[in-house]
């Protein structure tokens, strides 16, 4: 009988990896930290110079920016965007002391999608708290508990807000759409506006990451113990598992281009950017 022992268990950051191990994880820091900080200051500025920041009507246009949608209530100082809000203005049980912004009502449900997807949550334990900081390098702790007691067992509430996150998808869809439609005093003519490509860019890009969860996989047919039995099933399990070969990629893409749909549609509604039309 031959005798063997574990190796010892390595100190933090301690490893025997060559590589720039460090590297992935520090992107993954500041890319999530900065849309983190950038999508909050958003969402706390509905408002530039006692105007309506976040929707650009200038010229016909009609760009509602994805951080504000769907917009559920106006803000009562601001009724510009009147027009996209599903419920009318801000509701009166809104305590006067605090700032009124759609965003607060809607953007819980794209965070907790991030928040609690599978490629996300990979990335982030290892940026943000080293757990671990990369494989095969030493954690700055000794217990392991997984995912299956409080706090982190509430991640599996992942798939409840991918089935919330389809419905944003036809919502930022059905703005995609009325980014087409230009007002004249003629009425409403089609075009395309550099905008309207942002939008419509930011909801493809929103669409294959989402339509690449890993949720949807299980529900579209990894459920089954045969899905080729089942021709609709094993269709739809492998366009999305085609999705989901990429979701890394699709997760980052669509993060950046939705921070920048949101810059845009305040660029152009501050004035400081002009929206060029392409068509009409
Ligand atoms: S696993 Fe990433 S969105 Fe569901």
């Amino acid at each position: 009988m031959v005798e063997t022992s574990l190796p010892a268990q390595r100190h933090f950051g301690e490893t025997t990896r060559a590589d720039a191990w460090w590297f992935q994880p520090l992107a993954v820091f500041l890319g999530f930290a900065a849309f983190i900080v950038y999508s909050t200051w958003s969402a706390f500025h509905p408002l530039y110079n006692g105007a309506c920041a976040y929707w650009y009507h200038g010229n016909g246009a009609d760009y509602l920016s994805p951080f504000f949608s769907p917009q559920l209530f106006y803000p009562a100082t601001c009724p510009g965007p009147a027009i996209h809000a599903w419920f009318g203005a801000q509701p009166a049980w809104w305590p006067s002391w605090l700032l009124f912004s759609p965003a607060f009502l809607v953007l819980w449900a794209p965070a907790g999608f991030r928040f609690t997807c599978y490629y996300y949550r990979g990335a982030y334990y290892k940026a943000f708290w080293a757990d671990p900081a990369a494989c095969a390098v030493g954690e700055p702790r000794k217990g392991y508990l997984g995912e299956k007691s409080f706090p982190l067992i509430l991640q599996n509430v992942h798939r409840y807000f991918t089935y919330i996150a389809i419905v944003f998808i036809f919502i930022l869809g059905y703005d995609a759409w009325e980014s087409l439609w230009f007002a004249t005093p003629s009425g409403a003519h089609l075009g395309i506006g550099i905008g309207t490509i942002v939008l419509t860019i930011n909801v493809l890009l929103l669409a294959g990451y989402t339509f690449g969860c890993h949720s949807l996989r299980h529900l579209f047919g990894g459920f089954l113990d045969e899905p080729s039995k089942r021709p609709l099933c094993a269709k739809s399990y492998a366009c999305v598992s085609c999705l989901n070969r990429r979701h890394m990629l699709w997760a980052w893409l669509s993060l950046f281009w939705v921070g920048f749909t949101d810059i845009y549609v305040r660029l152009c509604a501050a004035g400081l950017w002009h929206d060029f039309r392409i068509i009409f």
